[in-house]
Formats: C-alpha cells, structure tokens, sequence
C-alpha cells in the first residue's frame, strides 16, 4: 500500500472540489485492511474512509489520512427458497453492481439505479429512490472496528437503518465497511408505486415493463433532474426531505395549498426541493456554487467551487426556508472540515 503525501481529492469527489489530503492511501485488496489498521490507522491522529467520494464534501484539506476503498469482487454466497445471497466489496461501483445483479436475474435493485455510490456507502447512507431503500435488501454488512481490528457482522437490525441513516453515520469512522451481502429475489417484485415512475412508463408504452425495462427509464428519470457528473460537479440532493409534526404541516398548508408533501409516521415529509423553489433559490448561484435548475435540492459546482462556497449557499438557503416556512433543512451530503 503506496502512501501519497499532500495528494489532490480532486478526483476522489463528484462535488469536483480541490481539496488536499495530508496522506492518501488506496486499499484494492480486502487481504490489505489487517494492515491498514495495524500499521497505517493506528499512527494517525485523523482518517476518512472514501468510497466514490459522492456524498462527501471537503470543507478545506483534510489534515490526517484519506483511505479510498477500491476492493472489488461479486460473489453470490448462498441461496433459499425465494431469494440468492450475493456479497459485494466495498469499493465496487453500486450502478455497476445493480445492472450485473439484473443480468444474471437477481431482483430487488431496480429502482436504486444510476445512484451514484460506492457499495460501501450505500450502507452508510442508506441509499433511496422511488420508493426502495439499500436497506430493503441488506442482508448483512461485515466490517472491521478500528480500534482493535477485529472483524464484526452487523445484521440488518444492527445496521439502524433510518432514512439516509445508519450507524455507521453516528459512529463515523469507526467501523471500515469491507463487503455487504445482499438478499435478492429470484423472481421480480417490482415496485411501481411512485407516480413519477408510473408517468415515465407510460410515457414509453411499458405497461408491463422487465426489471431492465424499468431500471433503464428510472436511470432516464433520473438523468432528467440530476447534472450529469462530467457536466457538473455535486453530490446528488444535497439536503434530506425534514419530516414535521402534523400539526405544523397543516399551517403550512393553510399558507401554502400546493406545499408538496407525504404522510411520514404520525407526520408529515415535506418536499424540500420545493420549498427551495417556493423561497427563490432554485437556479440561482452565490460565488462559485449554485442551486440546480432542473431539481432544486441538488447543489452544484458551478467552476472551480470549493467546500466555502458550498457551506454559504447552503446556509443562504437553510436560512430562507427556515424564516418562510419555520424547517431548518438538514444536509444529506457529509460535510468534512477540519476541526
Ligand atoms: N420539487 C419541486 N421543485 C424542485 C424539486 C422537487 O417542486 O426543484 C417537488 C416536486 O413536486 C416533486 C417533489 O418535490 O414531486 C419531490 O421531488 P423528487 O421526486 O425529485 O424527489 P426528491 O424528494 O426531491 C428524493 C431523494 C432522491 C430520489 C428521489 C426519488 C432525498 C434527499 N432525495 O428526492 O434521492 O432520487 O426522491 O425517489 O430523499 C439522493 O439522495 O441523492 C437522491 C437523488
């Protein structure tokens, strides 16, 4: 494992932001991370764990070591009845490890295509779109505590999966995510629930659409609101939907009849991506970062941005929807900074 001292992140990050690392370390092989932890972790005052770097933020250079995991291998493991047990490595591209599960008839995955992600993180984050969470079909995560090395399975329960949650989140940095397995269907379940995906099937006559037919039009819907990464630098929606109590949704309501919102428990999600819009911010930029035109959730780089611009646009907006609507928006992207 090569150490590279003062290393650019520029391509470790989809928001496209130049920060540096103090020491920088790819680990390619699962048989490398006894090492990692004996002999590299346990000299350092700071680490990150990078997948795809999609979901992160570099707020200045970080000063400790960047371990990017780009340990690869698909294995299916095991099977039942109903369902095949496939372990993915960390450092494998999710949008790849989707479509090679479609390919070889594994279901469940449709809906989560074209996110852009690590598996690894797919875990931390617990990644969701049109309806389907990861956490819907992990199985377990194995991952090693850093403290002392050792090896620990985490089912799903112990995984605490909540919206765009885990525990990995809470306990940041603790636990290194080697492999997921993952329960698939052998027969496909699809889910259709959400209208946008409905309206996208319809639109290319698939009444009855296949697995594939229905990941490649939610891969469509999806590159119609979000930048193309070679385009635009970002990281995907930037702050998570808020959930607020049904009493505050209905004042809400009173003021604004088209607030767009959905039953969450005994309250209520609402739309952040819309009350951006409804604030003014949708399409508009401050300094080198912007508020998306097509899907105002989505923060980008709009030249040269660094993780400064990217805290004061998302305060300015914080601050516009919290005085309009009483919500203060929660970033879904993790922000690094250097304390
Ligand atoms: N909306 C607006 N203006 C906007 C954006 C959205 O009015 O600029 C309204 C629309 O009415 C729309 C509603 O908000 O009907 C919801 O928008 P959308 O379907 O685009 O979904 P979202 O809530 O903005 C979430 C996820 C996405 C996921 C989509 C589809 C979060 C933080 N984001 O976005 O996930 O793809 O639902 O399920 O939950 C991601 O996490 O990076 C991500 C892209």
């Amino acid at each position: 494992m090569q150490i590279q001292k003062n290393a650019s992140l520029l391509g470790y990050n989809s928001f496209g932001i130049n920060a540096k690392a103090e020491e920088l370390l790819t680990v390619e092989h699962s048989s490398e991370i006894h090492e990692l932890i004996e002999k590299h972790l346990s000299t350092v005052n700071k680490h990150l764990f990078l997948g795809g770097g999609n979901n992160i933020v570099f707020v200045g250079d970080f000063q400790g070591l960047v371990v990017c995991m780009a340990n690869k291998g698909i294995h299916k493991v095991g099977e039942d009845t109903d369902s095949v047990f496939v372990e993915a490595e960390a450092g494998e591209v999710w949008d790849d490890f989707v479509w090679q599960c479609l390919e070889k008839q594994w279901y469940g995955l449709e809906n989560l295509v074209a996110i852009p992600s690590s598996i690894g993180a797919a875990a931390v984050q617990n990644i969701g779109a049109y309806g389907v969470e990861a956490k819907d079909f992990i199985h377990q995560v194995r991952a090693y505590n850093i403290t002392d090395g050792t090896e620990k399975i985490f089912s799903n329960t112990d995984c605490r999966f909540g919206y765009r949650d885990s525990l990995f989140k809470h306990c940041y940095g603790r636990y290194l995510i080697a492999s997921i397995t993952f329960r698939l269907q052998k027969t496909p379940k699809l889910n259709l629930s959400y209208t946008a995906v409905n309206q996208c099937l319809a639109k290319n006559n698939m009444d009855n659409p296949t697995p594939k037919q229905l990941a490649q039009c939610i891969a469509d819907l999806r590159w119609s609101k979000l930048p193309k990464p070679e385009a635009m630098g970002s990281v995907g929606s930037f702050f998570k939907n808020p959930v607020v109590t049904a009493t505050h949704y209905e004042t809400l309501k009173e003021r604004y009849p088209d607030i767009v919102a959905y039953p969450a428990g005994d309250g209520y999600k609402l739309a952040a991506g819309w009350m951006i819009e409804k604030s003014g911010w949708k399409g508009r930029a401050l300094g080198r970062a912007g508020v998306y035109e097509k899907q105002a959730l989505v923060l980008v780089n709009l030249g040269g941005c660094d993780g400064y611009d990217v805290v004061r646009l998302a305060n300015a907006v914080t601050a516009d929807v919290e005085s309009m609507f009483g919500v203060r928006l929660q970033p879904e992207a993790i922000l690094i900074r250097n304390y």
